[in-house]
């Protein structure tokens, strides 16, 4: 059997269970982000020591909007605290930070940092950090169908001439190769919606451990799991 050898160039990571760590140990959601946002910090400098180049991780979906507004501004906070605290130490590191998602629904002030750190890291290249924040894929497919057909309307572009690759330009992710590992922690398996497209041929990990617990030996074990899979995308081993 032919498995994969190297290190996969894009492990994108969907991070739950930070309510349920926080409960089992009978403290307030906002404590299971908190905890949450230390194993991001962790499983970042994990992946640039594991030679991962990009990295994708989940922290807000569309969907998590509909969360009760005390809980929203927990996590808005902590994303500002984020943006604002760690941006230069990436900078640094030579780390590039994006953010993909639907930013209508932020303040003004987390438009902007994620503006500001956005250009400020738009030259490295050592690692690539994608924040999905108000992301879903659902939506972000729909958009890109939109722009298509207002172009195909338009005439700017033939239909016949619409493909894989025309596609994947128009979405949030068009400069990031397709993930190669998509990883769920808390033990639950699906993908929520979680780059719907781009995950088409990814392995997928499901990790049993609540987010707040993930360090960089989860990280190594999924990488390892993936070098022992086969990846035939369609084709015959
Ligand atoms: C899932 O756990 C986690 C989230 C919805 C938020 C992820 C946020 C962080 C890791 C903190 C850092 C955040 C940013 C934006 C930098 P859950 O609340 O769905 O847990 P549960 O399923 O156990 O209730």
């Amino acid at each position: 059997m032919s498995t994969t050898e190297s290190t996969p160039t894009h492990v994108a990571i969907v991070m739950d269970g930070n309510g349920r760590w926080a409960r089992a140990r009978g403290l307030p959601r906002a404590a299971g982000h908190r905890q949450g946002a230390e194993a991001l910090r962790r499983t970042i400098v994990g992946a640039g020591e594991l030679g991962i180049r990009y990295l994708t991780l989940f922290g807000f979906s569309s969907e998590n909007w509909n969360r009760p507004s005390g809980e929203v501004q927990d996590l808005m906070g902590l994303l500002r605290h984020y943006l604002r605290s760690e941006i230069a130490d990436l900078h640094a590191k030579g780390a590039r930070l994006r953010v993909i998602g639907d930013r209508g629904r932020f303040d003004p002030d987390i438009v902007a940092l994620i503006a500001n750190a956005e250009d400020l890291t738009r030259g490295n290249d050592r690692l690539n950090l994608t924040l999905a924040i108000s992301y879903g894929g659902r939506d972000e497919i729909i958009t890109a169908v939109r722009t298509l057909s207002a172009d195909a309307a338009a005439g700017r572009i033939d239909p016949q001439a619409i493909d894989a690759s025309a596609f994947a330009d128009r979405l949030f992710t068009a400069d990031l190769p397709d993930p190669d590992v998509v990883i769920r922690t808390s033990g639950e398996k699906r993908l929520s919606n979680f780059l719907l497209w781009q995950s088409a041929y990814a392995e997928l990990v499901f990790v049993d451990k609540y987010w707040p617990d993930f360090g960089k030996a989860d990280l190594e074990d999924a990488v390892h799991e993936f070098k022992r899979r086969e990846r035939r995308y369609g084709a015959v081993g």
